[in-house]
């Protein structure tokens, strides 16, 4: 507890971007620059009204000394990736445009090479796979627990990680998700020591975790738990805008993060949109204050109350911490007798007017948010016991395409050589039997379904409902 940045709460709170953007907005120039908008008028007005004159007025890159630049960190953004870092308990912290999808794309490029082995979750996300065919590294899978019951991966076994690493000796690196997006959380410490014994980097995409750092009542932030670089998508829960990842260097790592820099130099966009980035150091800022505090004791406290109508349901489940496994409070997967994740989701949306994260077969995932209030919560639960005690059950619903990838993949090629291969594209139906000659992997949850270089067997169809085609190797 005393580890959390909760602590800091009534420091004051500083965020450089945001007070640089507040600046430029304070004092307007007349503007010969991109972008051409120049400063929402040359655009549509229907856009302009949707979004505010303010938010575009505020619409810049980083090409002015006193908002500083991205790529090299300068300036205000420099400031601000250093409180992070300092917020979080990080040596360095980059921020990240395109996501945790760049984050990962980033460490794939900079710290592995093509041959190299990488102990990887196989329920990881895609964008990982995608570094892993940019480098050419080749992926080692470990298969997590499989909760059949609820329809999901589960937590990996650090004994597992343990195997693979005593039966290969040439492991660059372990790369592992965690939670998951169901929030299933793997015990990180186990497997960080594990890979101290074995003098091998860990990774942890810890895209839906953001918000562990600041509370208490929250799982361990996998950086406190010896992890030596960590993902986080800040826009998922954390508060920032769509897009805006963080990613960050354990103080105590070896690795050299200008390698992860030089990766992220080449990959990021030059011009990146000062808006997201003052989102990003806004999230920070907020988090630590006393009001985001209370923000997010809210949502735990939402969360649970939630969870305790659950509870008290006959028909509606919770996937809860169990043996070997903790769960996140604050992300619920429930699942109703009868209906498939997919029906419940449907009778919420057009029966109830709510949206939820996600759908998956058996289930579906409910966030409780630090934006959310009492009374969003209150609502949902009056909908779910109004569901729990009717009779859903005998709606006809056609259920006939399954959504979260569970299957074993047969490997016959490596990742790399099989997605620069040559391809051909046919249909659907032919293609048991042949080798995937594309990423198949839906988003959410991004998950993949079929890697380049993985058998197509008749399990993969009915994930593949919505394909016509699909490309193989020749
Ligand atoms: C586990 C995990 N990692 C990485 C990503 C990519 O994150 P982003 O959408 O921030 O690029 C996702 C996205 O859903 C994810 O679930």
């Amino acid at each position: 507890m005393k580890n959390k940045t909760e602590v800091s709460k009534n420091l004051d709170i500083h965020a450089p971007i945001v007070e640089a953007l507040k600046t430029a907005y304070n004092n307007p120039t007349y503007q010969f620059h991109i972008p051409g908008h120049t400063k929402g008028l040359g655009t549509l007005s229907d856009f302009r009204n949707l979004v505010g004159k303010k938010a575009l007025r505020v619409d810049t890159t980083d090409e002015f000394d006193n908002l500083g630049t991205l790529t090299p960190a300068t300036g205000p953004i420099k400031e601000a990736q250093e409180l992070a870092a300092e917020a979080f308990g990080a040596k360095r912290t980059f921020f990240l445009l395109n996501g945790s999808t760049i984050g990962n794309l980033a460490i794939a490029m900079g710290l592995t090479k093509k041959g190299q082995k990488v102990i990887v979750n196989r329920n990881c996300h895609r964008s990982i796979l995608t570094g892993l065919i940019i480098s050419g590294a080749d992926p080692l899978w470990v298969l997590p627990e499989k909760f059949s019951q609820w329809g999901l991966w589960g937590n990996i076994k650090a004994e597992d990680i343990e195997k693979l690493l005593d039966e290969n000796d040439d492991v660059s690196m372990v790369w592992i998700t965690n939670p998951t997006y169901e929030g299933v959380v793997s015990d990180v410490k186990a497997i960080a020591d594990i890979c101290k014994k074995y003098d091998v980097p860990l990774i942890v995409d810890e895209a839906h975790g953001c918000l562990w750092n600041f509370n208490s009542k929250l799982p361990e932030t996998s950086l406190k738990l010896g992890a030596d670089i960590v993902v986080h998508s800040l826009h998922k829960t954390g508060g920032s805008m769509s897009q805006s990842s963080m990613l960050h260097i354990s103080k105590d790592s070896k690795i050299n993060a200008d390698d992860v820099e030089r990766a992220l130099m080449l990959l990021h966009t030059t011009s990146p949109s000062l808006m997201l980035l003052a989102s990003l150091d806004a999230a920070r800022a907020n988090l630590q204050s006393t009001k985001g505090q209370k923000q997010l004791n809210r949502a735990i406290s939402n969360a649970k109350y939630l969870r305790s109508e659950i509870d008290k349901m006959e028909h509606i489940h919770q996937l809860k911490s169990d043996f070997g496994y903790k769960t996140d409070v604050t992300k619920i997967f429930i699942k109703a007798d009868g209906l498939s994740g997919k029906r419940l989701e449907s009778i919420l949306e057009i029966d109830f007017g709510i949206e939820v994260e996600s759908a998956s077969d058996e289930g579906i995932l409910i966030l409780s948010n630090i934006g959310n209030k009492r009374s969003d919560f209150e609502y949902l639960a009056d909908c779910l016991h109004n569901i729990d005690t009717h009779n859903y059950k005998d709606i006809y619903y056609m259920e006939n395409k399954r959504h979260m990838p569970m299957l074993v993949p047969i490997i016959k090629k490596s990742l790399r050589d099989a997605y620069f291969s040559e391809k051909e594209i046919i249909p659907k139906e032919q293609a048991v039997g042949r080798l995937s000659g594309e990423v198949v992997a839906e988003c959410p949850p991004g998950i993949s379904i079929l890697l380049p270089g993985e058998l197509i067997t008749k399990e993969h169809l009915p994930y593949l409902t919505d394909y016509q085609t699909i490309e193989v190797l020749k």
